[in-house]
C-alpha cells in the first residue's frame, strides 16, 4: 500500500510502453492515486525531456484529486488536474489546447476503470460487503444516485434486471424479491444490512460471496452508469486524439472489455461497400490500427504483488 492506500498501478510497464510514443499531451482520465500518471511523466521525462509534454489527469473524486496531486508535485508545470467525469474528456482536451498543452499533439489517453482501492478499503464510502458503512458506492461523492436509492427505490423488476444485466448473477430475480420484501419493514441503509439480506436470499451459503460481490458490482454499475460514461468516454477521446496517438483502456469485468474491444474493433474496420462490387480501395478507411489485437493480461508474477490485476485487460488503439 502507498500513500492513502492506493495500490501499485496495473500492468504499469505494459501499459506505458504500449500508450506513451512521443512527447505531447497525455490524459489519464482516472487519475486515482496517480499511480499511472506518474509512469507517464517519468517515461516522458526520460525519453523526451520535459517541456515539451502535459498531463492532464481528471477524476471525479475529489480524495483523488487531492492525493495524486501531492504524489506529481515534481511535476508542477507539467501537469493539469481537472475534477469532473471522464465522458468529458473532449471539452478537457480542448481546455488543455486553449490553455497549457497549447501547440501540443494529443498523443494519449488512458483509462483504468473501476473504483480505487482507497474507495473500496473507505467504510464511509459504501463500496465494500466486508465493511459495514452508509449504503452508498459514489464515485463523486457529489453524485446524485446513491446505492441505498436504487436498493429502496427501484422496483422488483428492475433490481432483478441489474443483479442479472450488470452483476452476470442468476439469482438475480430471487434476491431483488427479497430485498423488496425486506423494505416493507424499514430502509435498507448499510452495506451490513444488504450483505445479510443477500447471504440469507442465496440458497447454497458457499457460493455467497461471488454472489455477493456480483450484486455489489451491479449496484455500483448502475449508480455510476459507468457502462453509459465509458461508451461517451470511447467516442469523445478519440475524437480527441491526434492522428498517431493512442487510447489505452484497462476494464476488470466483461461488460466493460466487451465495449473496449467493440468500440476498437469499429475504429479499426474498413468499409468495402456491398458484396460482389471489386473496390480499389475501400469506401471508408479504417480510421484505427489496433496495437493490441489480444487483450494484455498480467503475468503471475504480477497477479502475486498485486491481485487486483488478476482480472484486467488492457487494450490498445492507435489513431491513423
Ligand atoms: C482504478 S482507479 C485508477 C488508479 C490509477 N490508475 C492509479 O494508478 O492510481 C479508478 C479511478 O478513476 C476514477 N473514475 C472512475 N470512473 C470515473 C469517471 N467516469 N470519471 C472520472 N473518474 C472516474 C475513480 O474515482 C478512481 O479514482
Amino acid at each position: 500500500m502507498e500513500g492513502y492506500g492506493y495500490h501499485a498501478p496495473v500492468l504499469p510497464e505494459e501499459t506505458v510502453s504500449l500508450l506513451v510514443t512521443g512527447p505531447g499531451i497525455y490524459i489519464d482520465g482516472t487519475l486515482g492515486g496517480g499511480g499511472h500518471s506518474q509512469l507517464i511523466l517519468r517515461r516522458i521525462a526520460d525519453a523526451y525531456g520535459s517541456g515539451r509534454s502535459l498531463l492532464v489527469g481528471i477524476d471525479q473524486d475529489s480524495f483523488a484529486l487531492e492525493e495524486a496531486s501531492r504524489k506529481l508535485a515534481e511535476y508542477h508545470g507539467s501537469t493539469m488536474f481537472v475534477r469532473g467525469n471522464f465522458s468529458t474528456v473532449g471539452d478537457v482536451a480542448r481546455s488543455a489546447l486553449k490553455g497549457p498543452g497549447a501547440g501540443l499533439p494529443v498523443m494519449g489517453i488512458l483509462l483504468d476503470l473501476g473504483v480505487s482501492s482507497f474507495q473500496i478499503d473507505t467504510p464511509g464510502r459504501g463500496f465494500s460487503y466486508l465493511r459495514n458503512g452508509p449504503l452508498d458506492m459514489r464515485m463523486d461523492p457529489d453524485g446524485p444516485v446513491t446505492a441505498a436509492d436504487i436498493v429502496n427505490g427501484y422496483d422488483e423488476k428492475s433490481l432483478a434486471l441489474i443483479f442479472r444485466r450488470y452483476g452476470e448473477e442468476p439469482l438475480g430475480g430471487r434476491i431483488a424479491k427479497a430485498l423488496v420484501a425486506a423494505r416493507q419493514t424499514g430502509m435498507i441503509s448499510t452495506t451490513g444490512e444488504l450483505a445479510t439480506l443477500v447471504k440469507e436470499a442465496c440458497p447454497r451459503k458457499d457460493l455467497a460471496v461471488k454472489t455477493l460481490s456480483r450484486v455489489y458490482q451491479a449496484l455500483r454499475i448502475e449508480v455510476n452508469d459507468e457502462l453509459g460514461v465509458l461508451a461517451e468516454a470511447l467516442d469523445e477521446g478519440f475524437a480527441s486524439l491526434s492522428p498517431g496517438g493512442r487510447m489505452a483502456v484497462i476494464s476488470y469485468h466483461s461488460l466493460e472489455d466487451r465495449i473496449v474491444k467493440r468500440f476498437f474493433a469499429s475504429k479499426a474496420a474498413e468499409d468495402w461497400g456491398p458484396k460482389g462490387v471489386a473496390l480499389r480501395e475501400p469506401l471508408v478507411p479504417a480510421k484505427g490500427i489496433l496495437v493490441t489485437r489480444k487483450a494484455v493480461t498480467a503475468t503471475a508474477e504480477e497477479i502475486g504483488r498485486n491481485p487486483r490485476s488478476r482480472s484486467a485487460r488492457l487494450r490498445v488503439v492507435q489513431k491513423i
